[in-house]
């Protein structure tokens, strides 16, 4: 696969882009912050199978940006894992043609930034509340590519399952007019969920951070054999997740679209946690059969 053409000035992308559409190109984005793993790898190669539709060949686009603006002030912005030399090869094989990779988080929220999105509802609670402002920041984000790219559709990973729900809120709340496709999550042959973070275990952590995978794993199996009650579901995880030395922010059972809590679950519904190895948080979660 030749290598995708890489744009570093977010104002030369958005012209190549719109133009392409403007062309009657069929365009499908994926938006990263890079550091990419075989999870971002099945979203880029779903983007290059449906860019191209009819015999035509569309444009299978992604970004890669850690965007500051997602991060809180104890977060981990500043060491977030980056290989841009790396990513670019991951794109190529993938098929990607276009990417964008703004070196300088000013190119994307200048000094004077000022306009943000706030999905309201789908950011409270579970990751909203213990990251306050983290959704503001990826939806404006997100919005901005958006813009920026006017992509036909745009594809997610149902790995951040609450991420992708506000940014299907905001899409249909503010008509983006764009497709949202979500992706089910790819995980380690061990059940581990694939994520950037997982760079930062150690091999004694990454033993520890098992128990999420096989918390939920254990919730589903017991939801299909009877047991609908939530809090009893919540209990069996947290004390797997506990046992194995991690620290619980919240392991939580909600209806899948509106995000709320529910006593007794139901076909369809989630499991959403989040938990802390060591210095690194951890999420996951799983649909209740
Ligand atoms: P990032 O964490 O790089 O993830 C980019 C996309 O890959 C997201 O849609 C995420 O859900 C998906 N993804 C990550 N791990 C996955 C896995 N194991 N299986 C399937 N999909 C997976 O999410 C972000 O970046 C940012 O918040 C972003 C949307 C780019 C805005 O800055």
């Amino acid at each position: 696969m030749p290598a995708p053409q890489l744009f570093t000035d977010p104002a030369a992308w958005q012209a190549r882009c719109h133009a392409a559409r403007d062309s009657g190109v069929r365009l499908a984005l994926v938006p990263t912050m890079g550091y990419l793993h075989d999870g971002h790898r099945s979203l880029l190669r779903e983007a290059r199978r449906r860019a191209d539709q009819g015999g035509r060949r569309g444009l299978a686009l992604a970004t890669i940006f850690v965007n500051p603006t997602q991060f809180g002030p104890t977060e981990d912005l500043s060491r977030y894992p980056r290989d841009l030399t790396g990513d670019l090869a991951t794109c190529a094989e993938a098929g990607i043609d276009l990417v964008l990779a703004p070196p300088d988080p000013d190119l994307m929220f200048a000094p004077d930034h000022q306009s943000w999105v706030d999905v309201e509802q789908a950011s409270q609670g579970l990751c909203g509340a213990s990251r306050p402002g983290h959704f503001r920041g990826v939806a404006t984000v997100v919005a901005k590519l958006f813009n920026l790219t006017r992509p036909h559709l745009a594809l997610f990973g149902e790995k951040d399952w609450q991420q992708l729900a506000v940014i299907r809120a905001m899409v249909r709340d503010l008509a983006f007019g764009i497709e949202v496709v979500g992706m089910p999550i790819v995980r380690e042959a061990d059940g581990l969920a694939r994520s950037s973070r997982n760079a930062y275990l150690e091999p004694g952590q990454r033993q520890s951070a098992l128990s999420l995978s096989r918390s939920l794993f254990e919730a589903r199996d017991a939801a299909a054999g009877g047991q609908r009650q939530s809090a009893a579901l919540v209990a069996a995880a947290r004390a797997r997740i506990e046992a194995a030395g991690a620290r619980i922010d919240y392991v939580e059972v909600v209806h899948p679209h509106t995000l709320q809590p529910v006593a007794e679950a139901a076909p369809g519904s989630v499991m959403l946690l989040a938990a802390f190895v060591g210095t690194t948080r951890l999420i996951d979660n799983t649909v209740l059969q």
